[in-house]
């Protein structure tokens, strides 16, 4: 199969230029101008459209099963609803397993969820329940088995402890692989939820000042330094949702420390504490929680000036009408998470790039390109250039349209931004070679995503 993309306007993480791309045997074979149309089997014509590498989320939680809760998109809905956002790939942070397991056996769990379900290509990432030897040792035949990245809690069930964590960012580091954490300092979360609860402040506004900026920050910060300890090991600090650990990650480049990754996400960015005063607040309870405007004022300037290097989701979506409300009288109660896979691609370009808050270059860096490159998904995802997966998103900038649950794919019952208005509209969404989403209908075929077995870092790629 040919197929040639006319005269649109490619946007990479440098450059914008007007260009055709030939995709032949689901590779990009060639971009360049007036390509001709002779022995290709479809054309399709992007005259006044964007062109953009398909989108990679490297935070998601399809399926996951919280102990309380479990999410509510399996690996269909959740990668159909991905797909029909700009998403053509995902590295999805597998769950816990029963105490005790061994790395891999959350890997095989995940081969079952995932097999004859997912429609756009995806990976893993480890879990680190325990420290011991194997699991160190494991750390390599998982990335050998293309999951070299590891996530550390530093709260909820299986927290780990700061002996725990340098040894695994040392190990990663001789391996080539990256750490990712979730930053917040258990003890205070802790004793914070406890006390608020006792004073009888259980409405969902307690989530929110039960884990403030600095108990995030604390977190960061001691991980940054632990990395340092470790010799610059790579750390990814997933969901950063406030300055304070904005400074904690300026401050340490600074100083000079290498191999810091960061990510945040759109709720981090567009919505504040605000929502938990709302009748339906309880759609609100993520971890970390939103902050204020000053917050996301913050994390734009970091986006634009490149402390942020990632915008991932964190999607992990529980219906508002069923397991939210578990949260009614109680907001510990409340399974953590909300959908936002489907509305990030475009709620990054109207918000962001419309609004000149960032570059359409910045948006393809950091929802393509860096994903790509720090989780070893590039050059065969996040770019398109000749050799790449040929897996990209077309945007009609001229169109408009309204965010509203009724044309959403998720399984979840609502959207956290219902009635956003968004400047620009997908058209198209291909991968390798196969249209699988056109004008937000889904078009692809259930368990047509592949496995991507990742590489460990090159020297090129960290920084
Ligand atoms: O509240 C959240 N973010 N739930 C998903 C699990 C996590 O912490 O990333
Ligand atoms: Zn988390
Ligand atoms: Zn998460």
């Amino acid at each position: 199969m040919k197929i040639l993309i006319k005269n649109g306007m490619i946007v990479s993480d440098s450059e914008t230029y007007q260009a055709d791309i030939l995709i032949e045997d689901e590779k990009v074979k060639w971009i360049g101008t007036d390509l001709p149309k002779t022995d290709v089997d479809t054309v399709i014509d992007a005259e006044g459209k964007y062109v953009i590498p398909g989108a990679i989320d490297v935070h998601t939680h399809m399926d996951i099963d919280v102990g309380i809760a479990r999410a509510v998109d399996d690996f269909y809905d959740g990668t159909v609803a991905a797909a029909c956002g700009g998403t053509t790939s995902i590295v999805d942070h597998m769950g816990f397993g029963p105490a005790g397991v061994p790395l891999h056996y959350q890997f095989n769990e995940y081969k079952k969820l995932t097999e004859g379900k997912a429609v756009i290509d995806y990976g893993f990432h480890g879990v680190a329940q325990h420290v011991d030897d194997d699991i160190i040792a494991e750390l390599e035949t998982m990335a050998e088995d293309g999951i070299p990245s590891v996530k550390a809690y530093l709260t909820y069930g299986f927290k780990l402890n700061d002996a725990e964590v340098l040894q695994i960012l040392k190990k990663m580091k001789e391996i080539g692989g990256v750490t990712a954490f979730h930053c917040e300092n258990h003890e205070l979360v802790e004793y914070m939820r406890k006390k608020l609860v006792e004073e009888g402040k259980t409405a969902p506004i307690y989530h929110a000042k039960s884990r403030p900026n600095l108990v995030e920050a604390e977190a960061v910060e001691r991980v940054l330094k632990l990395a340092r300890l470790a010799g610059d090991a790579p750390v990814y600090i997933v969901h950063l949702s406030c300055k304070e650990s904005l400074e904690a990650v300026r401050e340490a480049r600074r100083n000079g420390q290498k191999n810091i990754f960061v990510e945040t996400c759109p709720q981090y960015l567009l919505l504040t504490e605000e929502c938990y005063e709302r009748e339906d607040g309880l759609k609100y309870i993520m971890s970390p929680p939103l902050r204020t405007q000053a917050d996301c004022d913050a994390l734009w300037e970091g986006l634009a000036d490149g402390t942020i290097q990632v915008v991932a989701t964190d999607h992990c979506p529980f219906n508002y009408g069923i397991e939210k409300q578990m949260g009614k009288d109680d907001f510990t109660k409340c399974p953590n998470g909300a959908p936002g896979v489907e509305e990030r691609l475009m709620l990054l370009y109207s918000e962001g790039v419309v609004k000149n808050r960032i570059s359409f270059q910045k948006l393809v860096e950091t929802l393509c390109t860096n994903p790509a490159k720090i989780y070893g998904l590039c050059p065969q995802k996040g770019v398109l250039q000749p050799g790449a997966d040929g897996d990209l998103v077309v945007i009609d900038p001229k169109k408009e349209s309204v965010i509203t649950k009724s044309r959403m794919h998720g399984a979840a019952d609502y959207t956290g931004y219902e009635g956003w208005n968004i400047n620009g509209e997908i058209d198209m969404v291909m991968q390798r070679g196969r249209v699988i989403v056109k004008e937000n209908d889904f078009v692809g075929e259930k368990g047509a995503g592949q496995f991507i077995h990742r590489h460990t870092l090159k020297a090129e790629d960290i920084n």
